[in-house]
């Protein structure tokens, strides 16, 4: 019996991790336009919301993994921190608008030292990783005990009727808010990566595990964001 593959399957593996780089790097120039329009500019205070939950001293070390074009890194600096962003899309890098020093690199392998950060944040990108253990390992492993991280993600609200209307927003109309400002193919692929995503107490769970036991889960803006901060013990 032969079975015809789902239309537009998601990539997984090393196909994951390429198609995840060559997608960034297309979309990076507009990027950031984007994503204010699509969010209506929320985007910002979501990204200033982890930054406040870290709750870090002036001058801490905060590493911001998966930086894209640096938004964290900019309001991580804003709020007295001194960040370092990691991403491995060329293109989003060059498109980054951030005086924090930006580091070309795979976040599952930092080239940081052992418990050599006071903090970690990550915006959006955990449905974008193709080992999301093997990421949260690395996080336990840079973030010095009693170390702060905030991770920042999309969510689906758990009130059905929420759930009904953002569902229709972004499977119908974020898709064509990207399609007239950026790249088709990219917004088309954003609000089904969301599958990849562990269920929420799983997830919730993973990071406890990984070392963050005190971690707890924010919904943002009627749950369609998430937000995880938790404590390296
Ligand atoms: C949706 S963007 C988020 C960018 C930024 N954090 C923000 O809040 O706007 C996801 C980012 O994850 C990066 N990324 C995906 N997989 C990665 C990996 N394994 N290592 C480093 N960066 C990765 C992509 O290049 C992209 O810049």
């Amino acid at each position: 019996m032969t079975r015809t593959p789902p239309p537009e399957a998601l990539p997984q593996g090393s196909d994951k991790a390429r198609a995840v780089r060559a997608m960034f790097d297309a979309v990076a120039p507009r990027y950031d336009l984007v994503n204010r329009v699509m969010t209506f500019g929320l985007d910002r205070r979501w990204r200033r919301l982890t930054v406040a939950a870290l709750d870090l001293p002036a001058g801490s070390t905060v590493a911001d993994l998966a930086c894209g074009t640096g938004d964290l890194c900019a309001d991580l600096a804003g709020a007295g921190l001194t960040p370092i962003g990691f991403d491995l899309s060329a293109g989003m890098l060059a498109a980054a608008h951030t005086t924090a020093p930006l580091v070309r690199a795979d976040v599952v392998s930092l080239p940081l030292p052992a418990a050599s950060v006071d903090g970690a944040t990550c915006g959006f990108a955990l449905r974008n990783l193709v080992d999301l253990r093997a990421f949260l390992a690395e996080l336990a492993r840079i973030v010095r005990p009693g170390g702060r991280i905030g991770l920042l993600e999309v969510a689906e609200p758990s009130h059905p009727a929420l759930r009904l209307g953002h569902r229709f927003y972004f499977t119908r109309v974020v898709p064509r808010i990207g399609a007239a400002l950026s790249d088709a193919t990219a917004y088309r692929y954003l609000p089904r990566s969301v599958v990849y995503l562990p269920p929420v107490d799983v997830l919730v769970g993973a990071v406890a595990e990984a070392g963050f036991p005190d971690v707890h889960r924010r919904a943002l803006s009627g749950g369609i964001v998430q937000l995880l901060v938790g404590t390296r013990s």
